[in-house]
């Protein structure tokens, strides 16, 4: 028996992602009317909703770049969590707001939560595009959510299998196709 892998239907189109990351950067421009925010991309699978989202925003923005292992070759989260690169600023006293792709065990964004809290920003919050609340291990929540998913293994929009299909412009996913 071997394992593979087929394409399932589009499941958040194009426009319909635009549509939502305009909301969720109009509802945290809203929240720190009058404040600078620092948006922190988790690389490599925010960077696409990260670039659009902080164009939504309307109040002064720097951002930064993390990048941090928490899955290999598989599908499965290991729990082990590996700093690749860390940030270039210093987020003392900062409005920070962590910019994900997705949560699904929620172990690499506890980590980096704590890992981050440990420097003393003056908020911290956590913005993704995708939620699979059902996959949850660690109590980590996100302040901003794009949209609630099932659990299926999402590829598109920044998210890869294997490092591929990042650059799909719409979120889909993948499907185990058992053979004999
Ligand atoms: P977590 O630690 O299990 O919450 O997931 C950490 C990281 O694994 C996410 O930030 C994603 O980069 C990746 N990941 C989780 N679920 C998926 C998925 O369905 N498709 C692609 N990558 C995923
Ligand atoms: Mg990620």
């Amino acid at each position: 028996m071997s394992k593979n892998y087929i394409f399932g239907d589009v499941m958040i189109g194009k426009d319909e992602l635009h549509k939502r990351i305009a909301e969720l950067g109009a509802e945290i421009s809203r929240d720190f009317r009058g404040e600078s925010i620092l948006a922190i991309c988790v690389l490599k699978g925010a960077v696409l909703f990260m670039s659009d989202l902080i164009r939504e925003l309307n109040v002064e923005t720097k951002i930064d770049f993390m990048a941090v292992s928490s899955y290999g070759a598989s599908t499965q989260s290991t729990g082990v969590v590996r700093i690749l690169k860390d940030l270039d600023s210093n987020i003392e006293g900062e409005n920070v707001i962590i910019v994900e792709d997705i949560i699904d065990s929620g172990l690499t964004l506890k980590y980096l939560k704590d890992y981050l809290l440990a420097r003393h920003p003056k908020t911290l919050k956590i913005c993704t595009l995708l939620d699979k609340p059902e996959r949850r291990q660690a109590d980590v929540k996100a302040d901003y959510i794009g949209f609630t998913i099932e659990n299926k293994f999402i590829v598109g929009y920044g998210l890869d299998y294997n490092q591929l299909y990042r650059n799909l412009p719409y979120i889909s996913y993948l499907e185990e196709e058992t053979q004999k």
